[in-house]
C-alpha cells in the first residue's frame, strides 16, 4: 500500500473554530455545501428490529422513478466504494487502464483483485484533458478494463460520453467502468450520463453515488448501472444487505428533492466562474477542472504549498493537499465550490495570504 491511502481529508465532522471564533470551512471534501429537504425523523421511524431488503430495494427505487431505468438494471450499494471493489474482483480483471492523477481507490481495488495496472497519465500542459480517441485506443490495447472517473477527481476535468461510447462499441471485449460520482453536479447532467447507454453498450458499466450531491457521504448510497445480465453477474459475487435500513428509506425520500438539486445545480455554476475569475487575479496561481464541484490549483509563488496551507488554517479555510498524487506532487491542492457565503470566505483568505506570503 502507498502512503496515499492514508492520506487525511483535512476535514472534521463536527463543527470546529478559529482562536477568533470563526467556523471552519472544509473545502477538502467535494459534497454538497448544503443538505436536502429529506425531513427531520428518529431511530423509530426505520425498522431497524427487521432486516432491510436483502438487495436495497429504496436505492433501487430512487433510481428506476429519478432516471427510468429498469430495476434489473440497479445494483444498490453502501456507497459508490462498494461497486469500485465489487467490480475487478466479480469481473475477473487482470490489466486495468487507469488515469493518472485518479481517484486511488479503483488501483487499490484492481490490485486487491490480482489485476495489474497500466496508467495512462494525464498531462497538466494540456489542462489534464484525456489524449485524443486514438491514444486512448492504443493504451487499451493490452488492458481488459478502462476504469475512469467523469468528472475526474482530482483534476475536475471532463470528458463528453461520446468518447467512451465510441471506444466501449470499439472494443466489446473490454470493460468500461466510468465513475458518475461527480456527474449530478454537472449542468449537462443528465445528457452526460452514460446510464441510458447499458441496454445498448453491454460492456459499459456506471458507478454512481448519491453521498455527494445529497451531502450524505455518513450515510452510505450508491449504484452500479449496466445491463440485467451484467448486474446478474454482479451479485453472484455480492455480500447480501449492504444497504442498512436507513439508508434504504432515505433513497426514496430523495426523490421528493427536484427542488433542491436544481438549485444547487445554480449555485454551483454561478460560483465556478466567479471563483475562477477572483483567483485569476492571484499571480502564480493556476486553475483546472472545474467541471464539477470542485477546482484542482497550482500555487507558485515563490513560498511553498505548506505555507499557504498553514495560513489558510489560520483563517478557518481547510483544502485538499493533493501532492500525495503521482503528477501533482509541485504544490498541487485541491478546493470545493460551497456556498456564495462560505466561497468570499475563501477568496478573501486566498488574496490576503498572497499578500501576507511574499
Ligand atoms: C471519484 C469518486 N468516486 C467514488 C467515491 C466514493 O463515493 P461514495 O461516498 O459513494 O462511496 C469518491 C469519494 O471521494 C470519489 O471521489
Amino acid at each position: 500500500m502507498t502512503s496515499l491511502y492514508y492520506h487525511k481529508h483535512g476535514g472534521a465532522a463536527k463543527k470546529s473554530y478559529t482562536d477568533d471564533g470563526r467556523e471552519v470551512l472544509d473545502f477538502s471534501v467535494n459534497v454538497s455545501p448544503i443538505f436536502p429537504p429529506i425531513g427531520t425523523f428518529s431511530l423509530e421511524d426505520f425498522a431497524l428490529q427487521a432486516y432491510p431488503s436483502i438487495d436495497g430495494r429504496g436505492i433501487k427505487e430512487y433510481y428506476q422513478e429519478k432516471f427510468d431505468l429498469a430495476s434489473s438494471m440497479v445494483l444498490s450499494l453502501n456507497g459508490a466504494i462498494e461497486g469500485i471493489y465489487l467490480l475487478p474482483r466479480a469481473l475477473g480483471l487482470r490489466r486495468v487502464l487507469l488515469l493518472s492523477p485518479s481517484f486511488y481507490e479503483y488501483e487499490r481495488a484492481a490490485r486487491i483483485a490480482g489485476a495489474e495496472i497500466v496508467f495512462l497519465p494525464l498531462d497538466a500542459d494540456n489542462g489534464f484533458q484525456l489524449p485524443g480517441i486514438e491514444a486512448l485506443a492504443d493504451s487499451l490495447r493490452h488492458a481488459d478494463a478502462f476504469f475512469a472517473a467523469n468528472p475526474n477527481n482530482p483534476t475536475g476535468t471532463e470528458v463528453p460520453p461520446e468518447i467512451f461510447m465510441a471506444l466501449a462499441s470499439r472494443f466489446p471485449d473490454k470493460w468500461f467502468i466510468i465513475d458518475e460520482a461527480f456527474i449530478q453536479f454537472t449542468p449537462e447532467f443528465p445528457d452526460n450520463s452514460l446510464m441510458d447507454k447499458v441496454m445498448a453498450l453491454k460492456n459499459v458499466i456506471v458507478v454512481h453515488s448519491l453521498t455527494k450531491f445529497y451531502a450524505l457521504p455518513g450515510l452510505r448510497l450508491g449504484a452500479l448501472i449496466a445491463h440485467p445480465e451484467v448486474i446478474k453477474r454482479l451479485l453472484e459475487f455480492k455480500e447480501p444487505w449492504t444497504v442498512n435500513a436507513i439508508a434504504e428509506s432515505v433513497a426514496v425520500r430523495l426523490l421528493q428533492c427536484s427542488a433542491y438539486e436544481e438549485s444547487l445545480r445554480a449555485m454551483i455554476l454561478s460560483e465556478r466562474p466567479r471563483i475562477s475569475a477572483a483567483l485569476s487575479l492571484i499571480e502564480g496561481l493556476e486553475l483546472a477542472g472545474g467541471a464539477a464541484n470542485f477546482f484542482l490549483a497550482q500555487w507558485q509563488r515563490g513560498c511553498s504549498l505548506d505555507e499557504l496551507l498553514v495560513y489558510l488554517g489560520t483563517q478557518g479555510i481547510l483544502v485538499r493537499d493533493c501532492r500525495n498524487f503521482p503528477g501533482l506532487e509541485v504544490e498541487y491542492f485541491r478546493f470545493a465550490v460551497r456556498t456564495p457565503f462560505e466561497n468570499n470566505r475563501f477568496l478573501d483568505a486566498m488574496h490576503e495570504a498572497t499578500d501576507s506570503l511574499k
